[in-house]
């Protein structure tokens, strides 16, 4: 016998349960699980026939303590596909180990979740980034200094994961078709995913640019790891919610984040809901 990890296999099929549990038939057969990061929960409000789970009757969740995370798993439809979704997510610079962080994707898996869209909010690095943008996550490179698949080996996990492709390239497909279709401009790029939660110097800043890093975040990495071992499928969306450190002509605050979120929400909304829609 092996320990059993609080944020493992059997930890997220007692958590699917009482999930199931709530949301009874609701989003029973999911076609995406969607995490949305800072700002970008708005896009709950688009879910119909929306049942809210909070993450406090969850066991195995902690509650979400930053401002712009509500907190809930939601299921219902959008777009017509029956979807959950994680209004909120766990960070590593909470204090959260890394397993924790990617926890969520395994109760998403476990409730039947085989592709998984992530966002975040993100600080620009590439030049011709401005704040508002929208990016397609073609790859990413993780900086925290800690993988969630530390430790013993979780049934069903594989493990030596292969990262060649961490983000399907026929549903980034379908996002471009979906921001196309929309007239919405969507960039591509690499997230570096740092710990935080300082934000970077322009050092940093100069050295993630040269690393071939085109926005930097602190979140969305653990999730995707955590996807990639279960076999899930992965796309994603950084919002650019200011110019990164060194790049900005003033200092960095999650106020300016939230805001600039606030801006793009409608866009960003617009997009996955079309893009959901195409999938089923
Ligand atoms: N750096 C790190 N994380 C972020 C940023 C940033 O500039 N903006 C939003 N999240």
């Amino acid at each position: 016998m092996t320990a059993s990890s609080p944020y493992g296999t059997s930890a997220a099929q007692v958590a699917a349960k009482v999930i199931r549990g709530r949301l009874g038939d609701t989003a029973s057969t999911p076609v995406v699980g969607i995490v949305l990061g800072s700002g970008l929960g708005g896009l709950a409000t688009r879910v119909a026939g929306a049942v809210a789970v909070p993450f406090a009757d969850v066991p195995g969740f902690p509650r979400a303590t930053v401002v712009g995370h509500a907190g809930a798993v939601i299921g219902g439809t959008l777009g017509g596909g029956p979807v959950l979704a994680l209004a909120g997510r766990f960070h590593m610079y909470e204090g959260h180990d890394a397993a924790l962080a990617g926890f969520p994707v395994r109760v998403l898996h476990a409730l039947g979740v085989r592709t998984l869209f992530v966002s975040n909010a993100a600080g620009g690095i590439r030049r011709s980034f401005r704040p508002g943008d929208l990016m397609l996550i073609r790859d990413h490179l993780n900086l925290m200094s800690r993988n969630p698949l530390v430790g013993v080996l979780e049934p069903g996990d594989e493990r030596f994961p292969d990262m060649s492709a961490p983000y399907d390239p026929a549903l980034a497909a379908g996002l471009l078709a979906a921001a196309a279709a929309l007239q919405i401009p969507l960039q591509e790029g690499v997230y570096a995913a740092l710990l935080g939660p300082t934000y970077e110097t322009p050092a940093e800043v100069r050295m993630l640019a040269t690393l071939g890093a085109d926005v930097v975040g602190m979140s969305t990495v653990p999730e995707v790891i955590v996807a990639r071992a279960l076999g899930m499928r992965v796309a994603g969306i950084s919002c650019v919610t200011n110019l990164a450190s060194g790049i900005s002509p003033h200092p960095l605050s999650h106020a300016e984040v939230l805001e600039t979120t606030t801006l793009v929400a409608s866009r960003f909304e617009a997009l996955v809901e079309r893009w959901v829609g195409g999938l089923t």
